[in-house]
């Protein structure tokens, strides 16, 4: 694969009798060098392919974690497993909420059985999780067959963990408290041929009262422009048709570059990239969405007609208290104002309920902003207190009674406006990119508006990647049956 050209001409270029020089990429290569040697040994012993699994947990950013973790698994002989009974198995965790730490627990409880009936196999806890010391301690304790747990900020040396977990016994800690540097040039592997996430920040400097995210993630980090464009160039030149652009807060992108670079900027830069066919990006916050990055979209076709604009919650009192640096109707002016700017563009939000404090009466507002900016799809979460945060600290939680009985509310306005907007667009024709095999019926093909909602067409598997005319014949609610035409 192009992408992975620069680290495969150092890996081939290690020196496996000297030590593992000290720069960045050519260690992490030479450890890549050095973990081939020893899987090809341990397959022939073993007399079949050795296998890795990588379960993914979270949000976009760590789904492109993993890719870097399956491009170095695979550079160094692993073959994909169907399932989690594989020789490398890893978990990359999320910890936005508690939930998404039980589902973590639970699975790595079944993968030790697994573990017992299958000699050598390796198990390793990455991701946002980890970064948690409590975390770490639980897994110490009463995890005892996990070989290795690593942080979000050294990722780029998993070669160089995964090299020390096969040739050692017993569980390697490697967490560090902050990033000491991007590394470029590692190979990644890609979900999708067709399309990909890249990042351009990593970390965040908010600090939401409710999040966890910066204190796992650490601060905020741009990578350089011309790596962005060169990374996209080279997805381009591989078959990627659809890019979309990955940060916490994608507005501050730039700001801390030795020479800044605005996210407008960076945007329109991409939109230049030829054979690039669509640009998506995640996550803007209402409270600096700029109106040149508005102009940007509006003024190139390219770029999804999508906002995921995070409201989080629609009373004021409850943003402050959040952090959230906006007010409802702040945000419900910038809400229109994009409406207004980009005909046919979706409005998707994420909203927290039972944030300590809250009441019926704060509901009612977020309601409001619902029906006044008319959602074309949200997700509604119900808070979850996270230990070390300013929220979770805060005296008056709301008990989950209350909780799930202010969620009902807000899907139901969630619901009425999404169905009422999708079905605005029923029997239009517009252009889509054909992304996978229906699930449920491998007669149709499934496919993404520009405006992220899917539809499905009947047809075949040569169809993937490629952007189609559909015609939108039926809508059901938050999806649509149609036709290419
Ligand atoms: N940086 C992005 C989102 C990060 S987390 C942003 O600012 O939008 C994704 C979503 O998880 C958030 O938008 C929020 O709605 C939700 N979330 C974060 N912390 C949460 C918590 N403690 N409880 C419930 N939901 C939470
Ligand atoms: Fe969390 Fe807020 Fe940062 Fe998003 S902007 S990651 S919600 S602290
Ligand atoms: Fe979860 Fe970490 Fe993303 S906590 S939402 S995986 S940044």
């Amino acid at each position: 694969m192009a992408i992975n050209e620069r680290i495969e001409q150092l890996t081939a270029a290690a020196d496996l009798n000297s030590p593992a020089p000290e720069q960045e990429p050519a260690r992490q290569a030479w450890f890549m060098a050095r973990a081939r040697k020893l899987i090809e040994k341990r397959a022939a012993e073993a007399g079949r392919e050795l296998t890795f699994r990588v379960e993914t947990f979270g949000c976009q950013m760590n789904a492109r974690d993993s890719e870097k973790i399956v491009g170095i698994l695979e550079s160094v002989g692993y073959r994909e497993a169907r399932s989690e009974d594989a020789d490398f198995l890893v978990y990359n965790t999320c910890t936005v909420r508690d939930n998404a730490d039980q589902r973590v627990f639970g699975r790595l409880g079944r993968a030790g059985h697994l573990k017992k009936n299958r000699p050598g196999m390796k198990i390793a806890v990455c991701g946002c999780m980890v970064q948690e010391k409590s975390n770490v301690e639980k897994i110490r304790k009463s995890y005892r067959f996990v070989d290795l747990v690593f942080g979000t900020h050294n990722l780029y040396r998993f070669a160089e963990y995964l090299c020390n977990c096969l040739e050692t016994e017993g569980m390697i800690v490697e967490i560090w408290d902050r990033a000491d540097r991007i590394v470029e040039a590692l190979p990644v592997a890609r979900k999708y041929p067709f399309k990909s996430g890249i990042n351009i920040t990593f970390g965040c400097n908010n600090f939401c009262s409710y999040c966890i995210v910066p204190y796992v993630r650490g601060r905020e980090r741009s990578r350089e422009p011309i790596e962005i464009l060169r990374e996209c160039e080279r997805l381009v030149s591989d078959g990627v048709v659809e890019i979309m652009l990955l940060g916490q807060n994608v507005n501050s992108y730039g700001k801390d570059l030795e020479t800044p670079c605005s996210f407008a900027e960076l945007l329109q830069m991409v939109c230049e990239i030829e054979g690039l066919k669509r640009i998506r990006f995640m996550t803007p916050h209402p409270k600096d969405l700029s109106d040149e990055v508005i102009r940007v979209v509006r003024d190139n076709e390219k770029i999804a007609r999508h906002i995921h604009l995070p409201l989080q919650s629609g009373s004021d009192r409850i943003l402050k208290r959040m952090n959230r640096r906006y007010t409802k109707e702040q945000y419900i002016s910038l809400a229109l104002k994009i409406r207004e700017q980009i005909p046919d563009v979706s409005i998707t939000t994420d909203i927290i309920v039972g944030f300590p404090g809250e009441e019926d009466c704060d509901i009612d507002d977020t309601i409001d902003v619902i029906r006044r900016v008319g959602y074309d799809n949200a997700f509604t979460f119900i808070y979850s207190k996270r230990a070390g945060t300013p929220a979770a600290s805060m005296p008056d939680q709301v008990p989950d009674r209350e909780k799930n009985r202010m969620f009902d509310r807000v899907l139901a306005a969630v619901q009425e406006t999404a169905h009422a907007r999708a079905g605005l667009l029923t029997g239009r024709t517009m252009e889509a990119l054909a992304e996978e095999v229906n699930v449920k019926d491998s007669s149709y093909i499934t496919c993404r508006l520009s405006n992220n909602m899917l539809v499905h067409v009947p047809g075949d598997p040569s169809m993937i990647g490629k952007m189609l005319q559909v015609r939108l014949d039926e809508c059901r609610g938050f999806y649509f049956f149609g036709r290419v035409v």
